[in-house]
């Protein structure tokens, strides 16, 4: 799925003034304040907009560094594909996670270096390895032997891992339902890489999406270390390296633990292995969820019911999609002007603008009597939103703008290409 995106340096370096006070002397301007930041926005990008925030994808990536020391971080591209994203995360050093054809075309266009990469979608087309090899990417995933067999012509320019599943129902996403292999699978494709010549880096897998407890990783690192013991034990060549997947939480609803306790226990299993065992992650959410604000506006309104219903110009089939594929609860208000004060509220009902009943993003939700016009903004959407919207009825999608991405190095670094 494609996604609209404004980009360019100079773009970005326009929007990060409008955010920040550029001005020598502060006591001469008033700084804005983010609803007046957020209506500048909209006058020049239009309604709907996501925007994301670069300086947040820095803060999460540098935190779940912080608390994973030594774990090599591959940005999974999925949950926010975007070339601004990529970009702030290529200058703090991250490495990148890609499934598709596109994703690889994204990081090589933003000059991301292959070495950096790995390409983890459990099933390929033949085009799909021939394509990401182009690029320089060596390193695939595989979970049967079907996909382990197609890399047989490639014997020489690979490197692999083999995939395990660990179900987890206790995830957005219990990823092991559809990709993994068990245990006893693990080894007889170790052993038949073997007998093709191919060479089997390491053991991967995803405990699934938004996870909510730290021991899935914990059980999964275990299990990963026993197969590491028995490959030695079989006399089968060595694995090199454990990638602990995706799957860290972000905190939405204040029910999971900060990241760096999160890890806590995932430090303390990754220490019982072989120091010589390097260590890879490929988080998503983490990292891009708190990053994106939605702007949209009200298209209409009608009395029903006795509740008011105010029509927005982006839904459940746009930028809020992720409440139907992805257990999206977002915190939603309208755009509260300095000033405004306490407002009274009244329960309402939030409509996407397409004609379907399910079009609905918020059934309940209690906010100031709101004109045609006004702004409703929704935030912490930059993981699995954006991604999965349609432009159904030909409502357009919601234009993704980025601020506060660090464009002086990223102008020197075009400079040099
Ligand atoms: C193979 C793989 N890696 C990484 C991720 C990112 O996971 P998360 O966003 O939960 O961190 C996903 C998500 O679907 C995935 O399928």
């Amino acid at each position: 799925m494609s996604i609209t995106y404004i980009d360019s340096a100079i773009d970005c370096a326009k929007e990060t003034e409008c955010l920040h006070t550029t001005n020598a002397d502060p006591s001469a301007s008033q700084i804005p304040s983010e609803a007046e930041r957020i209506e500048s926005l909209v006058a020049i990008h239009g309604s709907p907009l996501m925007i994301i925030d670069c300086d947040i994808v820095r803060q999460q990536y540098r935190a779940l560094k912080n608390a994973l020391p030594g774990v090599i971080l591959h940005f999974a591209l999925k949950p926010l594909p975007h070339p601004a994203v990529v970009r702030t995360l290529m200058q703090e050093g991250a490495s990148f996670d890609l499934a598709s054809n596109g994703e690889v075309d994204m990081v090589a266009a933003a000059g991301v270096p292959a070495d950096m990469t790995i390409q983890s979608h459990p099933i390929k087309r033949d085009s799909d390895i021939r394509h990401t090899l182009d690029y320089g990417c060596k390193v695939f995933i595989v979970d049967n032997i079907n996909e382990l067999e197609k890399f047989i012509p490639f014997r020489d320019q690979v490197e692999l891992f083999i995939r395990l599943s660990f179900r987890n129902a206790d995830s957005y996403a219990d990823l092991s339902k559809k990709f993994g292999c068990s245990p006893q699978q693990t080894i007889e494709l170790i052993q038949l890489a073997k007998d093709h010549g191919i060479h089997i880096k390491g053991l991967s897998f995803h405990v699934g999406s938004q996870t909510a407890k730290p021991e899935k990783f914990v059980q999964a690192i275990k299990s990963c270390a026993q197969i590491f013991h028995d490959v030695a034990d079989l006399g089968l060549p060595a694995l090199s390296t454990i990638d602990i997947g995706g799957g860290f939480p972000f905190d939405y609803h204040h029910d999971v633990l900060p990241i760096d306790e999160f890890c806590a226990p995932i430090r303390e299993a990754l220490v019982q292995l072989p120091e010589t065992v390097k260590v890879i992650a490929e988080p998503g959410r983490f990292i891009v969820a708190p990053s994106v604000t939605s702007v949209s506006s009200v298209m209409g309104q009608s009395e029903r019911d006795g509740k008011t219903w105010y029509y927005l110009d982006d839904g459940i089939y746009g930028s809020y999609s992720g409440i139907v594929f992805d257990h999206g609860k977002y915190p939603i208000d309208a755009l509260h002007r300095e000033g405004d004060g306490e407002v009274e509220r009244f329960p309402c009902v939030l409509a996407g603008p397409t004609c379907d009943s399910i079009d609905v993003v918020a059934e309940d939700i209690l906010l100031p009597k709101l004109n045609n016009g006004d702004l409703i903004i929704g935030r912490l959407m930059g993981a699995y939103s954006t991604v999965t919207a349609t432009d159904f009825n030909f409502f357009k999608k919601a234009s993704i703008i980025s601020l506060n991405e660090e464009t002086e190095n990223y102008t020197e670094r075009l400079m040099s290409a």
